[in-house]
């Protein structure tokens, strides 16, 4: 599958995602598979049960809320209540709505919502949503107004998150150098914010960038539909990639290491972690990864293949397949993520 129709697939999946009565399985598989990473991601951030200092965290390609949800359940309430702050980004409306949503039942604190398209940082076109206690949120983002420098493009520098976290983000992010790497410089009441990386120009000097992505020998739901797919009566390919972006290795831990201590970056620390995710049983592997089947046919069957072998029949074949494999119950999934944090040094870049 070339990268950019895995990507453009990809995108198209996490919209449908949410426009169908998806939601829910969305929000399941978001709890057992990116959580427990997100929970891993915090802890080498230093962040977690222990923290008593007050932060400022900007979670760029936030999805549907997974860092600021384990932040709520993970971070003591006076020190979030203190002068702590999340600012959940990501590009999609439905996703960031989404959030919201999820603010508001789930009784989130400190916590505020934009559009911002990790590729610029750029608060042009957003929606603000802010959680009604957070109006005047230190993420609060002044609209510089017209005719000033900022109107061509909004600078979120001026917030200085004391942490920068991406979960599961890079590998999919259509321009992942463009998210890294500023390609003009911006300025900010007159002074150049220079051409410093994207996700690191927004951050305050001596604050943390935290990102996850999946290894290439990240086993997930791949494992279950090769082998489903290899037992069909028919030719289907299944190849899975862990990035569907052009640029960069993002699976690859040297390939990330060597990334972020070419930029500079302090104190670079590079981990796997690897975990199991349970599967209830073959019904709800289907309702979960229903899409990324869709994904996979789109990205890599023939259209006279599709239309022989339609998603029914394929989703059929899938479950009948995994029923008999794992007789009828559960069973864990084996997923590996690469878990990745660095310092930008005191006196920045
Ligand atoms: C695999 S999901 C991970 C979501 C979330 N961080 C989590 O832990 O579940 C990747 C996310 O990246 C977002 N994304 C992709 N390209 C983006 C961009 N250019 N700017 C902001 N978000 C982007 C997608 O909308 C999606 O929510």
């Amino acid at each position: 599958m070339s990268s950019t129709k895995g990507a453009a697939e990809l995108q198209r999946f996490f919209t449908k995602a949410l426009a169908d009565p998806k939601r829910d399985a969305l929000l399941d598989g978001a709890r057992r598979i990116c959580a427990p990473l997100a929970a891993r991601m915090l802890t080498q951030a230093g962040i977690g049960a222990e923290t008593t200092t007050p932060f400022k965290l900007f979670d760029n390609a936030c999805g549907p809320g997974v860092v600021a949800s384990e932040l709520q359940r993970l971070i003591k309430p006076a020190v979030l209540q203190q002068q702590s702050s999340i600012l959940c980004g990501d590009f999609s409306p439905q996703l960031v709505e989404l959030v919201q949503q999820r603010a508001e039942h789930e009784g989130w604190v400190k916590t505020e919502t934009k559009q911002i398209d990790a590729q610029v940082c750029d608060t042009r076109g957003s929606r603000t949503h802010p959680v009604p206690s957070l109006v005047s949120s230190p993420f609060h983002i002044s609209d510089p107004g017209p005719g000033s420098d900022q109107e061509q493009r909004p600078c979120l520098c001026n917030i200085h998150p004391s942490h920068v976290t991406t979960n599961i983000g890079f590998h999919v992010i259509p321009d992942s150098k463009a998210a890294l790497d500023v390609s003009s410089t911006v300025t900010h009441k007159d002074q150049p914010c220079v051409s410093t990386p994207e996700a690191i120009r927004v951050l305050k000097p001596g604050g943390t960038l935290a990102l996850t992505t999946w290894h290439h020998r990240n086993a997930g739901w791949a494992a279950d539909l090769q082998a489903a797919f290899a037992s069909f009566p028919f030719d289907a390919p299944c190849p899975v990639t862990q990035q569907t972006t052009r640029w960069g290795d993002w699976p690859d831990v040297n390939w990330v290491r060597k990334a972020l201590e070419q930029r500079s970056l302090e104190r670079v620390q590079v981990d796997v972690f690897a975990f199991l995710v349970s599967v209830d049983g073959a019904e709800h592997f289907v309702a979960g990864f229903e899409g990324m089947m869709d994904w996979v046919m789109a990205g890599s069957w023939s259209e006279e293949a599709r239309k022989e072998h339609g998603r029914e029949e394929v989703f059929g074949r899938v479950r009948d397949f995994l029923e008999e494999k794992y007789e009828g119950g559960a069973w864990d999934q084996t997923w590996i993520g690469v878990v990745a944090t660095a310092r930008l040094p005191e006196g920045g870049l």
